[in-house]
């Protein structure tokens, strides 16, 4: 039975929601992050949150004597690996840095894992690796391909973990593609708050509501979609935490690993989520139509169907919570910083 869980990246935003799922769950977790792109107080917030103490190790993946230090000190029975540089444009501009970091920092994790003798694993993947889908919805068997550095990172990664396991037995690797992870913890203590310019939508029209930012750009209204403007599968932050924790169940039970989609199957198009947001927070969200960018799909969505039957996964929360919960996060993460 795994009792004591190491996640890479928990102080970051999917990783500090599952933390808090795992401990709702009864897990023990010991978070390694090396703050790059996670706020210096999460580990207060989610102490705050979990109502006990949190053990946070800083420290880099790619530092394999950290690594080992932390499978010495602690009886780690398996490995949530979040830890990975996410920006597309970024990874156009630095892409052997998101190869040393998210394929490097893969590699020297799962040596360690095996020198440890730990063998269970869950790795953050993404729909990114389905390319610009050619079948709606997606499953995962649909061909994989990569637009960009940050793609390919995570498809080299997914080749690497399906090599090893054909190697050895021993390890079952949880592989979780995620469509659009958005929205905020119902306590307001956690969240997404990107520094400077977001590139995502949903943390660009948080910060328009807010007032951080003038007006939002929606990139394209003449896509082969009912409003014209991109469709997308987003997914509720705390859903997706929670299909981490079914993922570490379903690697404990079957002792076998699993390639599975988490989105709820729906697409909603970036006015829906404009309009939603609107609603969800009563405030006007200025926008302007801007051209296409390059590389943007027009829908993107999931067949969840394999999620469901091998995990017992079901997204619970909709759009409006999404919206509301990212929105109460955005007030209190203002408060904070004024
Ligand atoms: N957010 C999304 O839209 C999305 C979609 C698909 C997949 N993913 C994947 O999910 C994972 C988590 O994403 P997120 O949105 O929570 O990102 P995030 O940036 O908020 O979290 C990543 C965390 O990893 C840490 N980190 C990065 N490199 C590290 C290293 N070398 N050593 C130790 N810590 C390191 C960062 O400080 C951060 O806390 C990533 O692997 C990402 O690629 C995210």
């Amino acid at each position: 039975m795994t009792q004591c869980v190491l996640l890479t990246g928990g102080a970051g935003y999917i990783g500090s929601h599952t933390y808090a799922a795992l401990v709702d769950a009864g897990y023990d977790v010991v978070i390694l992050d090396n703050f790059s792109n996670a706020a210096r107080d999460v580990p207060n917030r989610l102490e705050v949150l979990a109502g006990r103490g949190i053990h946070v190790i800083e420290a880099d993946v790619l530092d394999r004597a950290a690594l080992d230090t932390v499978f010495a000190d602690h009886r780690i029975d398996a490995v949530i690996h979040f830890a990975a540089l996410k920006s597309v444009g970024e990874s156009v501009r630095k892409p052997l840095v998101y190869m040393q970091n998210n394929v490097g920092g893969l590699v020297t994790l799962m040596q360690a894992m095996e020198a440890a003798g730990v063998y269970r694993l869950v790795f953050s993947s993404s729909a990114t690796v389905y390319g610009e889908a050619e079948q709606l919805p997606t499953p995962e068997t649909a061909p994989l391909s990569y637009g960009n550095p940050y793609g390919h990172s995570k498809l080299i990664c997914e080749q690497i973990i399906a090599e090893t396991v054909a190697s050895d037995p021993r390890w079952a690797v949880g592989v979780l593609r995620y469509f659009n992870p958005v929205g905020a913890h119902t306590s307001g203590l956690i969240g997404e708050d990107p520094a400077g310019v977001p590139d995502n939508l949903m943390p660009y029209v948080a910060k328009v509501a807010v007032g951080e930012l003038p007006v939002l750009s929606v990139f394209g209204d003449d896509y082969p979609t009912p409003d014209g403007t991109g469709v997308r599968d987003y997914i509720h932050v705390s859903d997706l935490a929670e299909g981490h924790v079914l993922s570490l169940k379903a690697l404990e039970r079957d002792g076998t690993g699993h390639v599975v989609n988490l989105g709820t199957g729906r697409g909603y198009s970036v006015l829906e989520l404009i309009a939603a947001y609107a609603r969800a927070s009563n405030r006007h969200i200025p926008y302007k139509i801007a051209p296409r960018r390059a590389g943007d799909a027009a829908s993107s969505y999931a067949d969840p169907s394999r999620a469901r039957a091998l995990l017992g996964f079901e997204a619970k929360y909709d759009l409006h919570d999404m919206c509301r919960t990212s929105w109460v996060w955005m007030q209190n993460a203002k408060k904070a910083s004024d």
